[in-house]
């Protein structure tokens, strides 16, 4: 579905993303994980477009996008969450949702003036928004203008127009960042719910280990730029250079009971810690 050869890119002398190899399959669910500062989200801008390649491809359905602005990537069937500064912030969340969804639509525009068409379009826009609002817990702020909604809702937000877009490829971006202790579970419900839909493709960038060994199918981890280990959750969670990079203890060390707090340390703890 989705392959990356030998994605490079450098900023001046510094290799944030160093000959990554890798292809990920529909209906899968891939976690990418690593110490912050490891190239992560350059690695995502990489696929989408948002930066352009040193060296390397990027491949979509055998299709190159090497070359390919991020709204064509967009419209190949990639799906990248929306900055929501790309958003009309004095519209409303509802019309921001529909005017997403009509994106992946051909318009009324193609059916000449036929009043009929145009408002039945409307309406089925307009349950279809409906719907994605309802799947992230947003029906009843979906009159609010997206300017004046709280953090974790325009996390909620960014979800629901990737949902509207309806890619072949979700690739999310630690997606709870920031959210609060109920909100953060309806997005994880949402990408379980996407994982069930056997055509998906889904790259999810997560801190959280429990998150993580839940959902995912395979995990690979980004060092220094470097794809360091690839496999399924259960053996790269043991594999030396995670229990190291995460959990901060050597590999001989002795597990210290359920790993699941003490595989969430913030992102800060993870900064410089070296992977053998
Ligand atoms: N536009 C940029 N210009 C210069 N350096 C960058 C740029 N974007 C990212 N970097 C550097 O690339 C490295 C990887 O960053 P990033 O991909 O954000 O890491 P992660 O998402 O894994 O925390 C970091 O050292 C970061 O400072
Ligand atoms: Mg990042």
């Amino acid at each position: 579905m989705l392959e990356t050869k030998n994605l490079t890119i450098r900023f001046g002398g510094h290799v944030a993303v160093n000959a990554v190899n890798c292809a990920f399959q529909p209906g899968t669910l891939t976690a990418i994980v690593g110490p912050n500062g490891a190239g992560k989200t350059t690695y995502f801008n990489l696929i989408s477009g948002q930066l352009k390649a040193s060296e390397g491809q990027v491949f979509l359905k055998g299709q190159e996008l090497s070359r390919l602005s991020p709204s064509a990537r967009t419209r190949a069937g990639l799906g990248r969450a929306f900055q929501l500064t790309n958003l009309f912030p004095n519209l409303s969340v509802l019309e921001n949702v529909r005017l997403a969804v009509q994106a992946t639509q051909s318009g009324p525009h193609l059916r000449g003036l036929n009043l009929w068409s145009i408002w039945s379009d409307h309406r089925a826009l307009t349950q279809r928004a409906h719907d994605i609002l309802a799947s992230v817990a947003m029906l009843e702020k979906q009159q609010h203008a997206v300017a004046s909604l709280p953090h974790g809702d325009q996390r909620k937000l960014e979800v629901a127009l990737l949902m509207a877009l309806d890619p072949d490829v979700y690739m999310f971006d630690e997606p709870t960042a920031g959210m609060s202790h109920d909100e953060a579970p309806v997005i994880l419900n949402l990408i379980r719910a996407l994982k069930e839909d056997r055509r998906k493709t889904i790259l999810l960038v997560e801190h959280k280990m429990d998150v993580v060994r839940e959902l995912a199918d395979r995990i690979i981890v980004l060092h220094n730029g470097a794809l360091v280990a690839d496999g399924q959750p259960a053996e790269v969670i043991a594999s030396p250079v995670v229990q190291e990079a995460y959990l901060g203890v050597s590999p001989k060390d002795p597990p210290s009971g359920a790993p699941t707090g003490a595989a969430s340390p913030g992102p800060e703890k993870l900064q410089g810690r070296v992977a053998p």
